[in-house]
């Protein structure tokens, strides 16, 4: 998919947003390595603590429906400027894709690219020895 294609998804997803508390809506398209995509936006809660951001819901449909391997993630916000995942979500995309290919895009259409391990150098690792199941 091109990246004007991801961006389209991002930015009508972003639509969905459930966010009443910050009023800050956040979308993103994740590109699987079968070329699914899988959408996201963020939806929060009344505890604020429990709200998802829209990386997180996106990595949470991509894995229950089997996918593991991203390409790349278009991310899409009301910011004035493009902004980076937080640093909870550097480190859930970092479990699968460490070295994901990230566009972050203003309302306006400004860009702004970033890999994730540019973003989250020595992220968490647990050496279980384990299979991952
Ligand atoms: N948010 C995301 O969805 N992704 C991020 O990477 C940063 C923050 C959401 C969480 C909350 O609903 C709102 O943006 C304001 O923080």
């Amino acid at each position: 998919m091109t990246d004007d294609q991801l961006t389209q998804l991002a930015f009508a997803v972003q639509q969905q947003a459930y966010a009443p508390y910050s009023a800050f809506r956040v979308g993103c398209a994740l590109e699987g390595a079968s070329g699914t995509v899988y959408r996201g936006c963020n939806v929060e809660n009344a505890s604020y603590g429990l709200t998802m951001c829209a990386e997180r819901v996106a990595i949470g449909n991509a894995v229950a429906a089997g996918e593991r391997t991203f390409r790349r993630l278009v991310l899409v916000s009301d910011a004035p400027d493009p902004v980076p995942p937080c640093g909870a979500c550097r480190e859930v995309l970092a479990e699968f894709a460490p070295a994901l290919e990230i566009l972050s895009l203003s309302p306006a259409g400004q860009r702004a690219t970033w890999r994730l391990d540019q973003l989250l150098p020595h992220r968490f690792e647990l050496e279980t020895g384990r299979g991952r199941s």
